[in-house]
């Protein structure tokens, strides 16, 4: 028997892939609720229910997993535009404002995302919050060499900034483009998302960071209700 959050990501993956029509080029986005969603567009391609889509991955994660089950695959590159993207998220506030980057994919995730005429948000109910940064820490991708003087100046805009570590390897994560990722907490939260993004990317050293601001246009929230797994719309505020 799957957990209640893996059943949640199942039945919300699934939501989404319903939303693919054939000939799409689609963003696959990464984490353990995008890899969902990609297996579902695999077993749709494989059982000819999907024909004629292209992908482009967002991270290493999501170009192996493609490759596997047989999804046609494009570079950033190669496309000149995305018909739908399909991404998890950290967190999701009422606003549809996003803290992405817990699986440090936000760099790719942001450009696939902001080539994307249509950019669909995948979540179980746990990633719902009213504030940003109270609970989940805002990944910033940063230079190697340039990992200090970033955290001094994340220190400048009151952000507490913790060098993302490894699992199962000595010494701190490196992202798919061979960069480092700073975990930033804010005190009180993160009040103004728009401001603090474009803030924290005038910071020499930085590439990217994990807010993802007036971007989503869906938000789909996989959730238990009476036991059973399903799938809610989420509705925007202001
Ligand atoms: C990776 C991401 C993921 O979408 C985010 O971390 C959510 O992952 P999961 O679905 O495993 O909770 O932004 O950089």
């Amino acid at each position: 028997m799957l957990d209640l959050q893996t059943q949640m990501k199942y039945a919300v993956a699934q939501a989404a892939v319903e939303e693919i029509k054939d000939g799409m080029v689609l963003g696959l986005g990464s984490g353990s609720t995008a890899a969902l969603m990609i297996q579902a567009i695999g077993t749709k391609l494989a059982e000819g229910e999907l024909t004629d889509i292209i992908g482009v991955t967002t991270s290493f994660q999501g170009e192996v997993l493609a490759a596997k089950l047989g999804i046609p695959l494009r570079t950033l590159s190669a496309v000149d535009h995305i018909d739908l993207a399909i991404d998890g998220a950290d967190e999701v506030d009422s606003h549809f404002q996003l803290i992405k980057g817990g699986g440090a994919c936000h760099v790719q995730e942001k450009l696939v995302a902001s080539l994307a005429e249509r950019f669909v948000i995948v979540v179980d109910s746990t990633k719902l919050v009213e504030c940003l940064n109270l609970s989940f820490k805002l990944p910033v991708e940063v230079l190697p060499s340039a990992w200090r003087q970033v955290q001094n100046n994340l220190a400048k805009l009151n952000g507490i900034a913790d060098l993302r570590m490894a699992k199962c390897k000595a010494g701190p994560v490196i992202t798919d483009q061979g960069n480092l990722v700073l975990d930033v907490s804010f005190e009180g939260g993160i009040q103004n998302p728009e401001e603090l993004e474009s803030e924290i990317n005038n910071i020499p050293g930085v590439l990217e960071n994990g807010l993802f601001v007036n971007m989503a246009d869906e938000v789909l929230v996989g959730e238990i209700t009476n036991g059973v797994p399903g799938v809610r719309n989420l509705e925007k505020l202001g």
